[in-house]
């Protein structure tokens, strides 16, 4: 096989990825001979594992944690919504040139489109890190309405800036989701060994009959936000959708074929985060 036929995950740490998982689920699926690892790198050693991909010796990588913002400011062309969100998601090199790209707002709206279809003129999204960066970007470019809040008002302030959105103070949710078409969030919290979200007053009880809600946690798949939401009557879209679209996305730039994402891939990724549970 061809070096340039293998991708990977690059974090640090790596952690217990699902990304190998679905990768190799589609490379099997479309009889690539190719393959997709995760590989630990340590933040010392990031600019040599760049120095590989730019010089193609990988056909791309996918990048978590802590180093999706020092990829995009190592790319030589990072694209315009990776620039504008400060951070990149996928990696690839073409002629000794780095590509970044970020494939985590579009793969988010992939996810809520699949499962949740229907227009969004206003979104209130709760968190202000980085995944909120790359949602609130691609709500924007959809043309959205997008209102934030987030535990540290600073934060959202300065994305609400940079994102042309609105910040709210947390303990004003309630009045914030009486207009919202879809709320999402992109904090940790609800995820498996994290606090649950804690609201003053009930924002899901505000917010429209025709409301989504969205989390961006995955395990476990049904968080007390969604539990809430769906208890209401409204539909919650978990997680997995945004993994899978997010990866199907980058699976495109690299290998030139959109990837399939089917009932039995989500029940292949469920089945593997049941027996982490
Ligand atoms: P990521 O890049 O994965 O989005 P992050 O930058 O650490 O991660 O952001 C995590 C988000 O979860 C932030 O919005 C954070 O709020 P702060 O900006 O106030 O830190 C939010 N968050 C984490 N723990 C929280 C908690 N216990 N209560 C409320 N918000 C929390």
């Amino acid at each position: 096989m061809s070096a340039a036929r293998r991708a990977a995950v690059i974090g640090w740490p790596i952690r217990h990825s699902r990304s190998p998982l679905i990768h190799n689920h589609w490379i099997a699926e479309h009889g690539l001979d190719a393959t997709y690892e995760a590989v630990a790198v340590a933040p010392a050693d990031l600019p040599a594992f760049l120095d590989e991909v730019r010089a193609g010796a990988w056909a791309g990588c996918n990048v978590t944690a802590p180093h999706k913002e020092a990829v995009l400011e190592a790319a030589e062309a990072p694209d315009e919504a990776a620039t504008h969100v400060g951070g990149a998601n996928t990696l690839w090199g073409e002629g000794g040139v780095l590509h970044a790209a970020t494939t985590d707002g579009p793969g988010f709206l992939a996810g809520l489109d699949e499962t949740a279809p229907g227009p969004i003129g206003e979104a209130l999204v709760l968190g202000a890190g980085g995944a909120a960066r790359a949602i609130v970007q691609a709500l924007r470019a959809r043309g959205a309405l997008v209102t934030l809040a987030n535990r540290t008002p600073s934060r959202a302030e300065a994305l609400a800036e940079a994102f042309g959105a609105r910040a709210v103070a947390w303990g004003d949710l309630e009045a914030a989701a009486a207009g919202a078409d879809l709320l999402v969030n992109t904090t940790s919290l609800g995820q498996a060994g994290k606090p649950p979200l804690a609201f003053a007053g009930d924002p899901i009880a505000r917010l429209p009959d025709h409301a989504r809600v969205a989390d961006i946690v995955y395990a476990p798949l049904a968080t007390e936000l969604l539990l809430a939401a769906r208890a209401r009557g409204l539909v919650g879209v978990d997680g997995l959708g945004m993994l899978l679209h997010q990866a199907a996305l980058s699976f495109e730039i690299w290998f030139g074929v959109r990837p399939r994402v089917t009932p039995a891939l989500r029940a292949l990724v469920e089945d593997d985060l049941l027996a982490a549970s």
